[in-house]
């Protein structure tokens, strides 16, 4: 948890209300989780400075980044998730793009709900604004690691190109947390990098860049599977591979 200094506290909770983010990027509000260090650290340039928003909010931009792969790498987890969601489906972290907007279109009127979470205001705030203003999807400030949310509440939960840009162990508790808020049975479907195949050119020219702006990324390819997912979701696994294995889609079903 970061401190508030006393003086800072109504302006923070002012701040906290508005949605938006503290131009330092200190936590927002004493009571609400705080931003993690890795995040404040590693990706104030991508997520909490509000230029970032603006830069980054553009399709193309995020397809060029995705090398080209974007609207198959979105398809695929929109498909996987189904074409209707008849029951509560989960986003852990926002997304530039058109994502969540597109999955929100897919929320049935027969007990179908979509909530996302995510720890920084000024995200939560820019999906806001990629929603129709009467749109039924709940917007959460919270943790990934520490998910304000019971047990067993969801059909299905989406996390999209969120942990590479963790630390492995906070990796692995973000995947604990989404398994533990579907219900048996249920699917957490992740979207991240892969580790690409031996061939692949972007293997060996990608790496040194990436691992100067994604820290935790460039730890991910080094591991077999290129996840580093928590040992017992092992078995139950489903992979799919894009571009060469530089992305991967694996679905992990709870027991
Ligand atoms: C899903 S990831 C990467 C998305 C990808 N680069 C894109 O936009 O297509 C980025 C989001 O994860 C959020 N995030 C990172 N760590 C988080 C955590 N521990 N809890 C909740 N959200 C988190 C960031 O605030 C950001 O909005």
């Amino acid at each position: 948890m970061i401190a508030a200094d006393t003086e800072d506290l109504p302006l923070l909770a002012n701040l906290a209300h508005s949605g938006e983010t503290l131009r330092n990027h200190r936590a927002v509000d004493s009571a609400a989780p705080a931003i993690p260090e890795y995040l404040r650290l590693n990706y104030w340039w991508a997520y909490i400075h509000p230029a970032a928003v603006k830069l980054f909010e553009r399709g193309w931009l995020v397809d060029l980044i995705l090398w080209g792969n974007y609207r198959q790498l979105s398809t695929a987890a929109l498909a996987a998730l189904g074409a209707t969601l008849d029951g509560p489906t989960l986003q852990v972290a926002c997304v530039y793009g058109d994502l969540t907007p597109r999955l929100s279109e897919r929320v049935g009127h027969d007990g179908g709900t979509l909530d996302v979470v995510d720890i920084v205001p000024i995200q939560l705030e820019n999906l806001r604004k990629k929603l129709p203003a009467a749109t039924a999807v709940r917007m959460l400030k919270q943790d990934s690691t520490d998910l304000d949310l019971p047990d067993a509440a969801y059909d299905q939960a989406l996390l999209f190109f969120l942990l590479h840009e963790q630390p492995a162990a906070i990796r692995r508790r973000t995947v604990r947390e989404a398994l533990r808020v579907v219900k048996p049975g249920g699917r957490v479907v992740i979207v991240d990098f892969g580790r690409p195949k031996w061939w692949h050119p972007l293997r060996y020219s990608w790496l040194p860049l990436i691992s100067c702006l994604e820290p935790f990324a460039a730890e991910m390819w080094r591991c077999p599977n290129g996840l580093a997912l928590p040992p017992e979701t092992e078995h139950h696994q489903i992979r799919r591979l894009f571009f060469g294995g530089m992305f991967q889609m694996v679905t992990l079903t709870r027991h």
